[in-house]
C-alpha cells in the first residue's frame, strides 16, 4: 500500500470522482438509509475552509499505484483537530486505516494539535476502529430524520403560526441579512454557555465577523443557508432562530443545523412555530428535497420531543470520539505498539 498526501485545493477531477466513489461506497455499506453523494460542488465541499483552518489530505493506494483505498483528511480549526477518514469496503481490516490515521496523528501532533476529534455513526465499523486506537467517547447524540412525503402539512401550517403576541416570524434563505447579524450572534452567544458539552465539530459562528466568514465559507462549499428567525418586536431582537443547510452535493437530504430560543423568550412557542415555518419554506425552495437529518443529545428531551412532534423519527446514535494528538502519535512512532 502507497501512502500519498495531496493538495486538496489543486485536487484533480479525476480525485474528487474517486473520493465520491469511495463515499459512496462507504454509505452503502455502513448507512444504506442515506442517500449517495453527486459530483456537483463535491470538490468545493471537499477543499474549501474557513478562513484561519487548514486541511491535509492522504490519499491510499494499492500497491499498483492507481487504485484508491481510502483517503482519509485533518481539519486544523482554532480548536481541534477534525478528522475524516475511510476506506473502500473491499479493502478493509488491512490495516489501511491504521496507516491513514497514523500520518493523521503524525501531522496533527507536529502542527501542535492537542485534541482529535471525530463524528462516528453508531452501529459502523469506525466504532470498533476508533476504540481499538484508544479514543474515547466524547459525547453522544440521536440523528433523526424527517421524510417531507409522510409530513401532516396543514398540521404543520398551524404550528407555524403558533406564537405568541409581540413577536414576529422572518423567513431568511441564503442567510440572515447583515443588519441581523449583531443581534442574531447575540441570540447565539446567549445560550452558547447552556448548551451540552460537545467537541464544536463544526463551525460555530459566534460574533458578527465569525458569521459573516462562516456563512462566506457555507457559500462557497455549495451549502445553501436558509434561516427562520423569530423576531422580538419591542426589542427588534432575534429571540430565537433556526439554521438549515441544504448541500449541493447532496441536494435531496438537508441537514437542521442550530435551533436557538433566548432564554427569555422561551414558552411562547417560538421554537415549533419557527422549525415549522421553515420546512413550509423548505418544501416551496427545494423541490428535490426529500427529507431533513438533524443531531441532538440523547439528554435534550425539549427539542427531541418538538422534533419528534414535527414528525422526526430517531435512526441512528452518532457519537464523538476525541484522543490526545500527541499520545496518539506516539503509539505509531513507539516501536512494538503499533495498532
Ligand atoms: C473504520 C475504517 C476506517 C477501518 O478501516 P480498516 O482499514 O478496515 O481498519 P484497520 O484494518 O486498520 O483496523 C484496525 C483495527 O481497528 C479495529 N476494527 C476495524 N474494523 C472493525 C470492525 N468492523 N469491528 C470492530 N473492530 C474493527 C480492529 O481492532 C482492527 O484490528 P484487527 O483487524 O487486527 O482486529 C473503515 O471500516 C471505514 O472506512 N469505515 C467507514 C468510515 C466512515 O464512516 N467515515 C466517515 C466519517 S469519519
Amino acid at each position: 500500500m502507497i501512502l500519498r498526501e495531496c493538495d486538496p485545493s489543486t485536487a484533480s477531477t479525476t480525485d474528487v470522482m474517486a473520493a465520491v466513489q469511495i463515499m459512496n461506497e462507504v454509505l452503502a455499506a455502513d448507512l444504506p438509509e442515506d442517500p449517495p453523494w453527486q459530483l456537483e460542488k463535491a470538490k468545493e465541499y471537499l477543499t474549501v475552509t474557513m478562513p484561519g483552518e487548514r486541511r491535509f489530505t492522504w490519499h491510499a493506494l494499492d500497491s499498483d499505484n492507481t487504485t484508491l483505498l481510502g483517503r482519509a483528511s485533518l481539519l486544523i480549526t482554532e480548536e481541534i483537530g477534525v478528522l475524516e477518514l475511510m476506506v473502500r469496503p473491499a479493502a478493509r481490516r488491512r490495516r489501511v486505516g491504521t496507516a491513514l490515521l497514523a500520518a493523521i496523528a503524525q501531522r496533527a501532533a507536529a502542527e501542535g494539535v492537542e485534541a482529535l476529534g471525530v463524528e462516528v455513526a453508531g452501529g459502523t465499523p469506525s466504532v470498533g476502529f476508533f476504540e481499538a486506537h484508544g479514543f474515547r467517547r466524547a459525547c453522544t447524540e440521536l440523528r433523526a430524520v424527517l421524510t417531507l412525503e409522510s409530513v401532516d402539512w396543514q398540521h404543520i401550517a398551524t404550528v407555524a403560526t403558533g406564537i405568541g403576541a409581540g413577536y414576529r416570524i422572518e423567513v431568511h434563505p441564503d442567510g440572515p441579512p447583515s443588519t441581523m447579524f449583531e443581534t442574531y450572534t447575540a441570540a447565539k452567544e446567549a445560550i452558547r454557555s447552556l448548551e451540552y458539552d460537545d467537541l464544536e465539530l463544526s463551525p460555530s459562528s459566534y460574533g458578527p465577523d465569525r458569521l459573516e466568514a462562516s456563512l462566506e465559507t457555507l457559500r462557497a462549499r455549495g451549502m445553501k443557508p436558509y434561516v427562520v428567525v423569530a423576531v422580538h418586536e419591542r426589542t427588534e431582537t432575534v429571540a430565537a432562530l433556526t439554521e438549515v443547510v441544504v448541500p449541493e452535493h447532496r441536494p435531496t437530504r438537508a441537514d437542521q443545523y442550530d435551533t436557538v430560543v433566548v432564554p427569555a423568550h422561551r414558552s411562547y412557542g417560538a421554537d415549533r412555530a419557527i422549525k415549522a415555518r421553515m420546512l413550509l419554506e423548505l418544501r416551496a425552495a427545494e423541490s428535490q428535497l426529500l427529507d431533513v437529518q438533524t443531531w441532538n443529545a440523547a439528554e435534550n428531551a425539549q427539542m427531541l420531543k418538538i422534533n419528534s412532534e414535527l414528525g422526526f423519527r430517531i435512526d441512528r446514535e452518532w457519537r464523538e470520539y476525541a484522543a490526545d494528538a500527541a499520545a496518539l502519535a506516539r503509539q505509531f512512532t513507539a516501536p512494538g505498539l503499533t495498532h
